[in-house]
């Protein structure tokens, strides 16, 4: 990748460690992946309004907005969606060092891609929720038609139908978005939070 050169960083006195003593709480990422459909917009969304009501900082990156904006040159090629993900974790690096908890909701396919998401941040940042439903019910949900369009062939390299998606193999959390009901997703993600000290209290 291209690399700017003669820009020297710049610490601020304003420190993440500070920001995150004035909030009452620690930031993280909570990184929603998962087939279209499957429920990562609904869940994160749901997550942050109780992060909210408990005082938390937070901020939800979503594939289908974010796809408006930042990422509005992108496709859906495999090259598209690696730079789609990586402009999404540097945001979310940022947002995570402004002591803010960053939930993302992209498909983001690729274990690689992810990994590298991984690596930008501290150890214990990164907490990866793997919305797990099979690609049937996700089919047959078809909130917005594109499954139907796809296997029409209407909409090219749709992920699940054709073009990959690689399930993580040892995510911080697996839930089965396919059967349970929305509270108790978002409950298994509260716990998880305060398991690890993200967020204290109830
Ligand atoms: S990602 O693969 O790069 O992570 P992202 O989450 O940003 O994808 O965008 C996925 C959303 O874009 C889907 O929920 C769907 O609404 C829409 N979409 C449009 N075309 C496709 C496609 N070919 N594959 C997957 N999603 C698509």
């Amino acid at each position: 990748m291209k690399k700017s050169s003669n820009t020297i960083w710049h610490e601020a006195t304003v420190t993440r460690a500070r920001r995150e003593q004035l909030n009452g709480h620690r930031s993280a990422v909570l990184w929603f992946t998962g087939l279209s459909g499957v429920g990562k917009s609904t869940l994160a969304h749901a997550v942050e309004e109780n992060l909210y009501l408990l005082g938390c900082r937070t901020f939800v990156l979503d594939g289908d907005n974010i796809r408006h904006g930042l990422c509005a040159d992108l496709g859906f090629s495999l090259d598209d969606r690696t730079e789609n993900i990586r402009r999404i974790a540097e945001a979310a690096k940022l947002m995570v060092e402004s002591g803010v908890i960053a939930l993302t909701a992209f498909i983001s396919p690729f274990r690689q891609d992810r990994e590298r998401a991984r690596s930008l941040f501290p150890h214990g940042d990164f907490i990866e929720i793997f919305c797990d439903a099979p690609l049937e019910v996700c089919e047959q949900r078809d909130v917005k038609g594109l499954y139907r369009r796809a296997r029409a062939g209407e909409v090219k390299e749709f992920t699940g139908i054709s073009s990959p998606y690689e399930p993580p193999l040892n995510p911080e959390l697996r839930i089965d978005t396919g059967n349970l009901p929305l509270e108790k997703c978002v409950e298994q993600v509260l716990a998880l939070l305060q398991e690890r000290g993200i967020v204290t209290g109830k």
